[in-house]
């Protein structure tokens, strides 16, 4: 049996231990030969690097982020007969099956492959936590970490000053980052994509705070949330980057956070400044929950294979890792339950 590993989107700390987990279980236990598919679906789109993998080459990169397969955010749905050309790559390659490593992009390619008969399995990344089906992806911790750490500093520098903090994390189409990282740091306002909040509801919560004695405030914001400046005013503001559009069609966002502080300051008086963390939130070493969670994938991710559970993604759910069928995953994202919403705003103002 020949199993091809690809990992698609946007990087994530916990890739490596997944390549790990998958190498090491399918060589070692099952007796496969292992395929690394190199830049997501790329690789298999033009048939470019696809090697094998060895015991040594998924060695010593447990603690490494990235991923020794690099990423791409390639959608050969969007490439004419790109399934076909998939297809054909498999058959070249000896390919039995895919362990494919992604996000809601990646992994709905995957589900329309397994649809179109290929034998897949997937593995939900990202550090946005927004995959249906299961509870935590991983990279998601490590990156509530480094949020939640950057808070911390902020918070001195904010007192220091006497000053409103906007730190900008990434989230764009849930608010998990933001939610969890800002409760976690003891944000004072979080503003994230599920919930439209007012301009003039943040500046009220800031003078409130500022009324009672405190001179400083942290407020976090998701990169994908959107602004509306009062209850009256219909429009809401989603900041682009700029127009482009990536494979899949998102725009890219950034720079919400600036945009916030400007009103903020504008409005209240207090002097504000803003905070971008963008790509150190994916960047670095995997936290020991992310190791744990990516091997865990690895590992039932290869043994669904060697069942022949093809067209499930493996998925946490409570403490038990079990099948998601990946065609449940297609066009659909988690967002934050209403509890946790609840939970961050008894802290607000
Ligand atoms: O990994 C998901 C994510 O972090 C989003 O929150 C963000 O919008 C996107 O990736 C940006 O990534 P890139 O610039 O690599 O496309």
């Amino acid at each position: 049996m020949k199993v091809g590993i690809l990992t698609g989107g946007g990087d994530c700390p916990g890739l490596n231990a997944v390549i790990r987990a998958v190498v090491r279980k399918g060589i070692l236990h099952y007796g496969y030969a292992v395929l690394g598919i190199y830049e997501g679906w790329k690789g298999l789109l033009d048939g470019g690097r696809i090697m094998p993998l060895a015991l040594r080459d998924a060695s010593g990169i447990l603690h490494r982020g990235g991923t020794i397969l690099r990423s791409s955010r390639t959608n050969p749905l969007k490439v004419e007969n790109g399934i076909e050309q998939i297809k054909n790559n498999l058959q070249k390659n000896e390919i039995d099956t895919i362990i494919a490593v992604g996000g809601e992009d990646t992994l709905g390619v995957a589900a329309r492959l397994s649809s179109e008969g290929c034998n897949l399995v997937g593995v939900p990344k990202t550090i946005d936590n927004d995959v249906m089906g299961t509870e935590r992806t991983f990279g998601f911790d490590t990156a509530i970490n480094i949020a939640m750490e950057a808070i911390d500093r902020v918070h001195t520098t904010a007192e220091a000053h006497n000053r409103v903090m906007v730190v900008e994390v990434m989230g764009r189409h849930a608010g998990w980052i933001a939610t969890e990282a800002g409760i976690a740091g003891g944000a004072d306002i979080i503003l994230i994509p599920e919930k439209t909040m007012y301009v003039d509801q943040v500046c009220e919560m800031i003078r409130r705070r500022h009324s009672r004695g405190k001179d400083f405030s942290i407020v976090v914001v998701a990169e994908g949330a959107k602004l509306r400046m009062n209850r009256e005013n219909e429009k809401e503001l989603q900041i682009l980057r700029d127009r482009k559009l990536d494979a899949f069609g998102h725009v890219r966002l950034g720079g919400i956070g600036n945009e916030l502080a400007d009103l903020i300051e504008e409005a209240t008086g207090y002097e504000t400044r803003a905070i971008i963390l963008g790509y150190i939130q994916r960047g670095g070493s995997p936290s020991a929950f992310d190791r744990v969670l990516a091997t865990r994938f690895g590992v039932h991710a290869i043994d669904y294979v060697h069942r022949g559970e093809f067209g499930n993604m493996v998925a946490l759910q409570g403490s038990k890792i079990v099948p998601y069928p990946l065609a449940d995953v297609v066009d659909k994202i988690k967002t934050i339950d209403q509890e946790l919403i609840d939970t961050a705003e008894v802290f607000f103002g």
